[in-house]
């Protein structure tokens, strides 16, 4: 079976924890480098990366881009507009192609069946770098950014994710199903995850409980999490925007959590909307940790999909 990264719910536990490992090992071992230095072993020297954009990206782009360096690789970047794909050529054509010319392709796309078929037409792996329905690199990156602070794996630990039932939502879901810790969501009625999404990892024995409200979903939090009420692609809505108001993650919400709950958010972040500045800008935020370990765990998604974790 090809190793595609295209969702935490089809991944194992053994080797999500491989992956994080990865990151943390390789995190430490260039302590205090330059950024463009290579690691010493240099694992993806002579691989190519082909990332393609159907939306707008800072950190993915970067982190992927950066990781392919750090591990002796390279990269080529481009947007969907500026290919042919962007003019309707066949995703399975393009992944042919481009099966023949790089050893790994990351995808960001608009709808996640666009992912699947391009995974299912390509003879290299494939990278889901975000779709409507799930962004499993992020999820990555947040639980290796609560593994450095706490210094505790990630099992057994409880989060609370407050919000739209978006890709992140989905993500997070999977993640605690596989590698088993507790999730709450607080989310408004006619905003839940992905019905799916959520039936598979309660299969699979999750502890994930969708709560109406957020001061039932952060209650004795290790982690509190939340992204932005509308997202790419989404609608701007007034109606929506005042549903999720109490779901506001807020300094009064946070001494609710567990007194040493860390607060996530994967940015782009709309301070006053899904959080507040004292909070995001506060000490117990990681929001800037949390972006570098994108990089980190981007460098450990590429090896395991290389087979050389
Ligand atoms: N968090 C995240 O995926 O950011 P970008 O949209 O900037 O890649
Ligand atoms: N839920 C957000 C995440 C951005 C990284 C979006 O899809 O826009």
């Amino acid at each position: 079976m090809m190793p595609h990264f295209l969702d935490l719910a089809s991944a194992r536990a053994p080797g999500l924890r491989a992956i994080l490992d990865e990151a943390h090992r390789r995190k430490a071992a260039r302590a205090g480098w330059s950024k463009g230095q290579v690691d010493a072993d240099a694992p993806m020297a002579g691989h190519v990366l082909a990332m393609i954009f159907e939306k707008p990206s800072t950190r993915t782009r970067f982190s992927f881009d950066m990781a392919a360096r750090q591990l002796g690789g390279s990269s080529i970047v481009t947007s969907a507009g500026d290919m042919q794909l962007g003019r309707g050529e066949p995703v399975a054509d393009t992944a042919r192609v481009l099966s023949r010319m790089v050893d790994v392709i990351m995808l960001r796309s608009n709808v996640h069946q666009t992912l699947e078929a391009l995974a299912a037409a390509a003879s290299v792996p494939v990278v889901n770098g975000l779709t409507d329905i799930s962004h499993p690199c992020q999820v990555l990156a947040d639980i290796m950014t609560y593994e450095e602070r706490s210094g505790r794996p990630v099992a057994g630990s409880c989060w609370s994710y407050l919000g739209d039932g978006n890709n992140m939502a989905n993500s997070l879901i999977e993640a605690a199903s596989v590698l088993g810790f507790d999730l709450r969501l607080g989310v408004p009625h006619g905003y839940d995850p992905d019905a799916a999404v959520m039936a598979t990892a309660c299969a699979r024995g999750g502890a994930i409980d969708i709560v109406r409200s957020a001061t039932a979903a952060v209650e004795g939090a290790d982690v509190v999490v939340t992204d932005t009420w509308i997202s790419m692609g989404q609608a701007d809505s007034k109606e929506k925007l005042a549903a999720m108001m109490p779901f506001q993650v807020t300094e009064a919400l946070m001494a609710k959590a567990g007194p040493e709950a860390l607060f996530l958010h994967c940015l782009p972040a709309h301070r006053g909307e899904e959080v507040t500045a004292d909070v995001i800008d506060g000490p117990r935020s990681l929001i800037w940790d949390e972006a570098e370990n994108r990089l980190h765990v981007q460098k450990a998604i590429l090896l395991w999909c290389l087979d050389r974790l």
